[in-house]
């Protein structure tokens, strides 16, 4: 054997080889893209911050999800690979064979059919797709086996507006069934529909959050502890779990997301009054004419 591929000492790099092992590095002051498969423990059992497997849980991505439960007001958060994919683990967690879903009725987005078939692969055979902003519809669409009022405000792309306070009002009179808002649209800079009694809140971080276009994501954020416990079970369990890049571009997005969605209400604001001064006004476009926005300050006004 040449001296060339003769093998020393340090090979294979060990977990005690300089440089290669787990370290106790100095602290960045953001969170780094901690890219592991599995984590240090000292002994059997004796788990570092709770990390042992990454599919399982990963620091960058535990970074992310208390950061997004943070701006949605939310005590639990879990972070996933797609919207879909955080969709997917809603539905599995709240249905079960023959319960009925209320979901908005005009939705152009394409995952549409990919929702209304997770429904039915989780064997609830129901749905009613009603028009959200017609709380009465709401009302009307609810049955006894009614487990979900799926709510999407504004809606993508069509922007109807739903009034979330009124229909957790209505959940919280029969209580029977969850109120979940897809919040990718205003997103928790302009809404925070936990704020407003919803139960979960669903984004597809790929879209305001992210905001620079290089990431796919999604959320699931909830004060119900049994509820992240299930969403937990289904994002260890299925797997579609985002990579600690994919969070760590997301979280970057999320420290500017403030500031975007302030120049996309301006700009949008200039828009409207542009129509509304058209000679082409058109009622479909005009400010003046869009339905009460009921959900687009918290409570607290902030
Ligand atoms: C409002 C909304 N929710 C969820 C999704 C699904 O998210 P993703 O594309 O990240 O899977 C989309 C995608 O277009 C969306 O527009």
């Amino acid at each position: 054997m040449t001296k060339q591929h003769s093998r020393g000492r340090a090979w294979p790099p060990r977990p005690s080889t300089p440089g290669f092992g787990p370290t106790r590095a100095p602290a960045p002051s953001t969170p780094r893209s901690t890219r592991a498969r599995t984590f240090a423990q000292d002994g059997v059992g004796g788990l570092r911050g709770g990390f042992e497997y990454a599919r399982t849980g990963n620091p960058t991505r535990a970074a992310l999800e208390a950061s997004l439960a943070a701006v949605e007001e939310a005590a639990f958060g879990r972070a996933f690979a797609s919207g879909m994919a955080a969709t997917d683990c809603a539905l599995r967690a709240l249905l079960r064979p023959g319960d009925h879903v209320v979901m908005p009725g005009r939705r152009l987005w394409r995952h549409l059919p990919a929702d209304r078939q997770g429904v039915h692969t989780t064997g609830a055979s129901t749905y009613t797709a009603v028009a959200l902003s017609d709380l009465d519809a709401v009302r009307a669409a609810i049955t006894p086996e009614t487990r979900l009022i799926w709510v999407e405000t504004p809606t993508n792309p069509l922007l109807s507006i739903a009034d979330i306070g009124a229909i957790a009002q209505l959940a919280a009179s029969r209580n029977k069934y969850k109120v979940l808002v897809d919040n990718t649209f205003a997103s928790p800079a302009l809404q925070q529909p936990l704020l407003f009694g919803a139960d979960i809140v669903l984004h597809s971080t790929t879209k305001y959050i992210g905001g620079h276009s290089d990431v796919v994501g999604g959320a699931l954020l909830t004060n119900d502890e049994e509820l992240d416990t299930a969403f937990a079970f289904l994002q260890n369990g299925a797997g579609a779990v985002p990579g600690p890049f994919d969070a760590y571009l997301t979280m970057r997005g999320l420290k500017t997301l403030v500031l975007r969605m302030q120049r996309h209400s301006d700009n949008a604001a200039l828009v409207a009054e542009f129509l509304d001064e058209s000679p082409a006004r058109s009622i479909r476009c005009s400010i003046r004419d869009c339905p009460a926005i009921p959900a687009t300050k918290s409570p607290s006004g902030r």
